[in-house]
């Protein structure tokens, strides 16, 4: 049946105006003013209607650190719609399988039958055998992947060498490919937990401080430069620190391909959370660690200024009691990642639109638009408009909410954001005109979420400079 979503306020990266929406099929038919037309209706008076947001950072159901992320394709997400979100792009670990292939097809699997909104996958590489790097190409035209993602970090598990690196940024350019880095030099931080381990300090907040900011912006420009080098479209994930910001400044300046996201938790919350008495830092564990809260500013500005463009969750769930205690007695050994794939788009309202530092056109870029058009699904996905997908959030600016573990929709027995009074709330969710959240409630369907196969595009990623 088609639906009309009557009274709200449509805000889109561009604009934001009075109208209401129909839906036919899972698509946008009209919009306009005081639409009749013989269809359910979805009163959004004093609401926005946003387009979902699209988290292009998560790992759901991944194999890390000697154990498994909590939240699988079930769980994260239902929690991705209850906060918004409808569309995921996840990460396809491909470390230990000899063909490419068999990898997403696991992926495939792990996402098939519990998936209740759309995603796609960026494929990680770690090394080239003579016959992954063939493969490579192939894969990703064949499964319509964008992306891919390279670890100059994580020594002992995930880091790759520069020079596959570089084979990663040839194979990029070749085929259009965004090739996504995380960045933080991994030789010398393994040194330096070594180092303090060696000394006998074990606690969380070594974790921040084996990993200084130094060593993400040592990495970021490397990764700038060799991306260059090969031709490659370059995204630097989750960014923290205003040495990292300051090497893509420079290099877009240059005009260099490159593009940076960012995360919720290094705009909000800052290094001191590790050094919490007894093991509590253990929940802020994750990589690059929290910065001190000087970065804060930095990050806010650049996100401003458009010199980061995106925010990705990170959602790399480990529960406190749980799996986090595997590090309880060595820093090194405690999983690495957080559970903000539910919170992503509420502390983005809250912290920046509600508390001024960014407008809501802003967000809508932020949180959605400029993803979607990053990792080519827009106009499909991305915005309110005739034809695109009814992805669709109804939000109320108004309400004022707490997050709590107690009520969030993850796998964990803890949210970094426990007891934050947050501005705004999402209400409900439509999915391809569907309602997976109606009212607040959970009302979708295991496995209904789609596969999202993508094409390359040849368009630079950086916008040309207005002038
Ligand atoms: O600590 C994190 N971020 N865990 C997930 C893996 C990664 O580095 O993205
Ligand atoms: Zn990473
Ligand atoms: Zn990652
Ligand atoms: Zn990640």
């Amino acid at each position: 049946m088609k639906k009309v979503i009557k009274g709200g306020k449509i805000a889109t990266a561009t604009d934001v105006y009075e109208a209401d929406v129909l839906i036919e099929d899972g698509i946008i038919t009209k919009i306009g003013k005081n639409l009749e037309e013989d269809a359910e209706i979805i009163d959004a008076t004093g609401k926005y209607v946003m387009p979902g947001g699209i988290d292009p950072h998560t790992h759901l159901d991944m194999p890390f650190n000697n154990t498994v992320t909590d939240d699988d394709w079930e769980s994260g997400t239902i929690a991705a719609a209850f906060g918004g979100t409808t569309t995921i792009l996840d990460f396809c670990l491909s470390a230990g399988e000899s063909k490419l292939s068999d990898a997403v097809e696991k992926w495939h699997a792990k996402a098939k039958d519990k998936a209740v909104i759309d995603y796609g996958f960026h494929l990680m590489i770690t090394d080239f055998t003579p016959e992954t790097e063939a493969e490579l190409p192939v894969i990703l035209e064949k499964e319509g992947i964008t992306s891919m993602k390279v670890f100059m970090a994580y020594a002992r598990e995930f880091q790759s060498s520069d020079r596959t690196l570089f084979k990663a940024f040839k194979i990029g350019n070749a085929t259009d490919t965004v090739v996504m880095v995380h960045c933080e030099n991994g030789s010398v931080i393994d040194e330096l937990v070594e180092e303090a381990l060696a000394n006998g300090n074990t606690a969380p907040i070594y974790h921040a401080r084996t990993r200084p900011a130094v060593l993400e912006g040592e990495a970021t420009k490397r990764a700038i430069e060799l991306a260059n080098l090969a031709g490659a479209k370059l995204y630097v994930v989750h960014v923290t620190c205003k040495e990292a910001v300051d090497e893509i400044i420079k290099a877009r300046e240059k005009g260099y391909d490159v593009l940076g996201e960012t995360c919720p938790p290094y705009l909000t919350l800052d290094e001191s959370m590790l050094a919490q008495p007894g093991f509590e830092g253990a929940k802020y564990v994750w990589s690059p660690p929290l910065r001190p809260v000087e970065h804060q500013e930095v990050l806010w500005n650049a996100l401003k200024a458009k010199q980061l463009q995106t925010i990705g969750s990170d959602q790399c769930s480990f529960s406190f009691k749980g799996k986090k205690q595997l590090g309880l007695n060595d820093f090194s050994k405690i999983p690495n990642g957080g559970p903000f794939i539910e919170d992503r788009f509420g502390i983005l309202y809250s912290e920046g639109v509600a508390k001024g530092r960014i407008t809501i056109n802003e967000f809508v870029d932020m949180i959605s638009t400029s993803a979607a058009k990053t990792f080519g699904l827009f106009p499909k996905k991305g915005t309110i408009a005739i034809g695109s997908d009814a992805d669709i959030v109804l939000f109320d600016p108004e309400v004022k909410r707490v997050i709590s573990a107690e009520t969030h929709h993850m796998n964990v027995d803890y949210n970094p954001y426990e007891g934050w009074e947050v501005a705004g709330e999402v209400q409900t969710v439509l999915v391809r005109g569907e309602y997976v959240v109606k009212d607040k409630t959970f009302v979708g369907t295991l496995g209904s979420g789609q596969y999202l196969k993508r094409k390359p595009s040849s368009q630079p990623l950086i916008e040309p400079a207005l002038n």
